[in-house]
């Protein structure tokens, strides 16, 4: 029998409406055993909570995620908020016995995602952090390439997230959406915010990551706090190049800014083994671009492969072969392998422990981009 689970979620920002889309699709599509119920939404100002509530079909608002957590009918708070908040609600969440499922990254440091592991795990409460590139099909079907051992040794790791809307010097730190600027909000720059997707995606896939050098850069100095309406010193990093050592002996190289004109969200891999290469492109998402040297030498080539078929991931879930899905899907497949691992007791990934690496990493490369120094992990 299908088993109703209670979303409260936290935030009504762009990562919420993801969510909530997510938590209202999922089982349409995906048969887990359980069917999520929009029970509530918590966030401060009582007529956009109330918009949101409205137009996502949430039964009841609260306009304090403490109230939200107190509830009795709530199962799973799903945190949807700035960074520097993810520990503090989390932790109440899970001391209050609740499921808690988190935007990435974790925590803003490690120092401050360990108590939320121990905190999970301490409570024994299912636990999830949103890397939902992990979930793109084509990324999925990479990970199985990789693991069946097609590119058989690898050699290197590439990866890039590169966007473009804060040259302006007029762009101010915090505030909504915004607060990504703020050090004390978001904990780091385009580190936290874009690589770590680039960092959680290589982990999966290519194993751990062994020692790290980078170098970091804050093109702007000053720029206007939206709090105070005072020129403030920025604290974030915005843009970052890492040279890594993987554990299996393959060289990463990882590049993310918010300083390449031209670029919206382009995260971009590529793995180059002894026997292939793979890549892929978030703005063409359905596709692996795939070299196999195995093929014979006269039709040698890159194939493109449209990951839209029934045996690819997730894909037998939706349409027709050849018909293509995007990015909100990244998150219902990740709602679906939740919802998937409380029914199995096979937790789905990254659990807070396995993302807590990512932020040790994180922490690795804005160490190193201020010291200049290699750093091992
Ligand atoms: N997985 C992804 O691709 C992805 C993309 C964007 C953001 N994120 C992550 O999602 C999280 C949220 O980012 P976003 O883009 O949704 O931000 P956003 O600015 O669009 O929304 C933030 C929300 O938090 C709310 N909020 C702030 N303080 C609050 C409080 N004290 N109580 C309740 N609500 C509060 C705001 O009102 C707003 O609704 C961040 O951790 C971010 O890193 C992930």
């Amino acid at each position: 029998m299908t088993k109703q689970l209670n979303i409260g979620m936290v935030g009504y920002g762009f990562m919420a409406r993801c969510h909530s889309h997510a938590w209202a699709s999922v089982s349409h599509f995906f048969d887990t055993g359980y069917h999520p119920v929009l029970k509530a939404v918590a966030a401060r100002n009582d007529s956009k909570v109330r918009r949101f509530a409205e137009q996502w079909g949430y039964e009841s608002i609260e306009h304090d995620w403490r109230s939200l957590i107190e509830r009795k009918d709530i199962d799973a708070i799903d945190i949807c908020v700035p960074n520097d908040l993810h520990a503090e609600i989390a932790i109440a969440a899970a001391k209050a016995g609740k499921m808690v499922l988190t935007e990435k990254p974790l925590a803003r440091t490690a120092a401050e995602g360990q108590p939320m592991v121990d905190a999970v795990e301490k409570a024994g409460v299912p636990n999830l952090v949103w890397y939902n590139y992990r979930r793109v099909p084509a990324v999925t079907l990479i990970k199985q390439l990789v693991e069946e051992g097609k590119l058989g040794r690898i050699f290197h790791y590439r990866a890039k997230f590169l966007q473009d809307w804060t040259i302006s010097p007029d762009v101010p730190q915090g505030g909504p959406g915004t607060w990504r600027l703020d050090v004390n909000a978001a904990g780091s720059g385009v580190t936290g915010d874009l690589l770590a997707h680039c960092l959680d995606s290589a982990i999966w896939i290519n194993g751990g990551i062994s020692s790290l050098t980078a170098m970091t850069e804050t093109f702007v100095k000053e720029r206007t706090h939206a709090d105070t309406g005072k020129k403030q010193t920025v604290g974030i990093d915005d843009a970052a190049a890492v040279l890594t050592r993987f554990s299996n002996g393959a060289l990463g190289t990882f590049e993310s800014t918010r300083y390449a004109r031209g670029h919206k969200a382009a995260y971009t891999l590529e793995i180059n083994g002894e026997k292939g290469s793979l890549a892929w492109d978030l703005h063409d998402m359905n596709r692996v671009q795939w070299f196999d040297h195995s093929t014979e030498g006269r039709l040698r080539g890159w194939t493109n492969i449209l990951v839209t078929d029934g045996d690819h991931p997730y894909l037998g879930k939706w349409w027709v072969p050849g018909l293509i899905i995007g990015f909100e899907h990244s998150f219902t497949h990740t709602a679906a392998d939740f919802l998937e691992g409380l029914k199995t007791g096979k937790p789905a990934a990254p659990t807070f422990r396995d993302a807590l690496e990512t932020n040790r990493l994180c922490d690795a490369i804005i160490a190193s981009g201020k010291s200049g120094s290699w750093v091992n992990l």
